[in-house]
């Protein structure tokens, strides 16, 4: 797996100055302007680093999101990018909408014992008994109003969600999402972004992912919605600055380490559901067969190309006199 002194230089930007800039400008009449925070940085990864045999383990749906959430702490350099620590050092409150096994809520909850963690979500697929004693789960859908009280939580979380719930229910769950966060908490999104840089450049992995872009649209939901949360949060009237940090990483080998873990996460082409491989064949027009060819060569045209994917994270702080 490469030379052990090699390391790989990534530098990171999906979002440009522009692009957010022209955002603020068409909603400058909803609200005060916010000033987006862009943060490009440079991570150098050592090939020889201990911490990423971790990911390399994964052969079902809920290790791949294990190894997804680990592989995007590592990008980050944290769980939490929202200024939060000294709030839920001494003693806050955390909510994490959509949790899944809630690998994200088990590391946080350790981390800040004074602090009391909460998951929601519609699968009860979040540990029912081995768990720290701070953290509790709810089964609940999060389109039928948040079950907490009013300004409850230091920081309220969303993590790969975005692409699966149309632009109305996003706006609604924002609300939401505002309403139970205290005054001067944080929402905060994190995200993966699998399509703009890839479309139209690697023939079949754009084809593969154009499937999945069509399967997302054809529930009404937009699988590119990530970067229009900047402009929703801009219109909401409750939420002041909000800071946005971008990690792109090139997909497969040619992205060193790092790209064959995000490959694995990408795997999950390979063993999706179903419902979503017979959506997908009905939408790319294929059969099952065409579907599983397009997958295999799609992953071997990745290994011959260098396709960009990125990760996000946004968030954004409640204003403490709301409107
Ligand atoms: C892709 S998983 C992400 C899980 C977790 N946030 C993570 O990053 O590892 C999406 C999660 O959202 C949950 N979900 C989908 N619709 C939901 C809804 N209406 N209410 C609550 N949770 C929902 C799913 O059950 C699933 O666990």
């Amino acid at each position: 797996m490469g030379n052990k002194n090699s390391s790989h230089k990534l530098k990171f930007k999906l979002f440009n100055n522009n692009n957010n800039n022209n955002n603020n400008n068409d909603n400058k009449d909803n609200k005060q302007q916010s000033n987006p925070v862009i943060k490009e940085d440079i991570i150098v990864i050592n090939d020889d680093d201990k911490d990423l045999k971790f990911y390399f383990n994964s052969d079902n749906n809920i290790h791949r999101q294990h190894n997804h959430h680990f592989l995007k702490k590592y990008l980050f350099q944290c769980n939490i990018s929202s200024p939060v620590n000294e709030n839920l050092t001494k003693g806050g409150a955390v909510l994490d909408i959509g949790c899944g096994p809630a690998t994200f809520l088990l590391e946080v909850a350790g981390q800040y014992p004074n602090s009391k963690f909460f998951g929601i979500d519609i699968e009860p697929i979040f540990p029912k008994e081995i768990k720290p004693c701070n953290l509790e789960f709810q089964l609940a859908d999060m389109f039928q109003g948040l079950p907490f009280p009013d300004n409850m939580f230091d920081l309220v979380h969303l993590e790969t969600i975005l692409f699966s719930i149309t632009p109305s229910q996003l706006d609604l769950l924002i609300d939401e999402m505002v309403r139970v966060t205290k005054p001067s908490g944080f929402i905060e999104f994190v995200e993966t972004h699998m399509t703009c840089r890839c479309r139209g450049v690697e023939e079949k992995f754009g084809q593969l992912l154009r499937g999945f872009e069509l399967v997302a649209n054809s529930y009404g939901a937009d699988s590119d919605m990530v970067f229009k949360l900047p402009q929703l949060l801009n219109k909401n009237p409750n939420i002041g600055d909000y800071n946005i940090i971008t990690k792109p990483l090139v997909l497969g080998k040619n992205g060193g380490k790092l790209g064959i873990i995000i490959q694995d996460v990408f795997n999950w082409f390979k063993h999706s559901s179903e419902s979503f491989v017979n959506d997908a064949c009905k939408q790319l027009n294929i059969t099952k067969e065409e579907y599983d060819q397009l997958v295999s060569d799609a992953f071997n045209e990745v290994n011959q190309t260098y396709p960009e994917v990125g990760f996000i994270r946004i968030y954004g702080q409640k204003k403490y006199l709301i409107n």
